[in-house]
């Protein structure tokens, strides 16, 4: 069967107001969710996270590529008429602050019945407030704040909320674009715990956009990097936690603390800043500059994915798999020549 997304050399550009020049925010980006497969992506603040979720999500249109969902390509779909596609229902996004994301003026009830009264099927229009209490039941809202608007809610019951409207029309994919990020600690283990038994319960597929790699970890099968609008590597958690191949999850990993003393990593830091992602040379390696890996060659040669010895297990470095390559950047490749892979 194939992928229930299959997204194709995806790209969006955005203009920089007042010249030819171009932000390269979402750059030839490939990848595929299967069906009950929970996907995380990371990446730094303004790496194209939110960008490509919203290409996704059809919020946003691409620039080029294809956004192929349960075998249509809904891509090419303009906004105005996917909100009335079939696929529309099927994909559904929990934003990072529930407080701006929810309308001021709705209850709790209504934001949650709003999907259903617009897309609902009869049924599930006809039995509305039951619908609406299963679902507040569902994401562990209590229904008496059903009555509630979001300023009586706290940021938790809010997320709540936004959760409920999310899966009301039993979407097959799920977009979470930092879903706890502007909750307190103490609620966020919460609704992380939500998630994962939802996604478990009503075998959705997520695609879950996070800074916070432990989270990541906890509740996806495979993950994607992101550096300056490209794919740098994608994996299995497991593989991609354990084995970083690119320098730059080499550095992101080192700074989430490992459960096992023994497989802690020195610690590695970035210096400098990110290239400008406007225009960036289409042959110069996104994170020269900044790579503690990096050669003159990788400014004459952008690196592409490459696959590594673990199934599934891809990193865009022209040394990302070499052979007896340090733990971490050494400087030791400098010298070290070629990869074997
Ligand atoms: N509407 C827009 N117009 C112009 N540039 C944008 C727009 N949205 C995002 N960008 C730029 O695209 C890049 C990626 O942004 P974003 O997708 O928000 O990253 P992230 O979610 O990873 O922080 C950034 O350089 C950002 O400034
Ligand atoms: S290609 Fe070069 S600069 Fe880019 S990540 Fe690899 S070593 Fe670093
Ligand atoms: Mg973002």
């Amino acid at each position: 069967m194939s992928a229930l997304l299959d997204v194709r050399a995806l790209t969006k550009r955005f203009p920089v107001r007042g010249s030819e020049r171009r932000v390269h925010a979402v750059d030839d980006v490939s990848f595929t969710i299967e069906r009950g497969e929970s996907v995380g992506l990371v990446g730094e603040s303004g790496c194209g996270k939110s960008t490509l979720v919203r290409l996704v999500t059809r919020l946003l249109d691409p620039s080029d590529g294809r956004i192929v969902f349960a075998g249509r390509d809904v891509g090419v779909i303009p906004p105005a008429q996917f909100t009335h596609a079939p696929e529309r229902r099927l994909i559904q996004m929990v934003f990072q602050d529930p407080a701006d994301s929810l309308n001021p003026r709705f209850t709790a009830f209504d934001t949650i019945a709003e999907p259903l009264r617009r897309l609902g099927t009869p049924a599930q229009r006809a039995a509305l407030a039951d619908h609406v209490a299963e679902l507040a039941d569902l994401v562990g809202l209590p229904r008496e704040l059903l009555g509630r608007f979001p300023h009586q809610l706290s940021g938790g019951q809010q997320q709540r909320v936004g959760i409920a409207r999310a899966i009301a029309l039993r979407p097959r994919l799920l977009v979470l674009d930092e879903p706890t990020s502007a909750l307190d600690v103490s609620v966020q283990a919460t609704i992380l715990h939500l998630l994962a038994e939802l996604r478990d319960r009503l075998g959705m597929s997520y695609l879950f956009v996070s800074h916070d790699l432990n989270l990541v970890r906890l509740l996806t099968d495979r993950v994607l990097v992101m550096y300056l609008g490209k794919i740098v590597e994608s994996g299995r958690s497991e593989e991609v936690f354990d084995r970083p191949a690119h320098p730059y999850t080499r550095a992101l990993m080192s700074a989430v603390p490992a459960p096992d003393p023994a497989a802690r990593r020195a610690r590695i830091a970035l210096v400098g800043e990110p290239r400008s992602p406007i225009d960036p040379p289409p042959t110069v390696c996104r994170f020269h500059g900044r790579c503690p890996d990096g050669v003159e060659r990788c400014t004459r040669e952008m690196p592409v994915l490459r696959p590594g010895p673990a199934a599934d297990h891809l990193a865009a470095c022209h040394f990302g798999f070499a052979v007896g390559a340090p733990a971490q950047g050494s400087g030791a490749r400098r010298s070290g020549g070629e990869p074997a892979a």
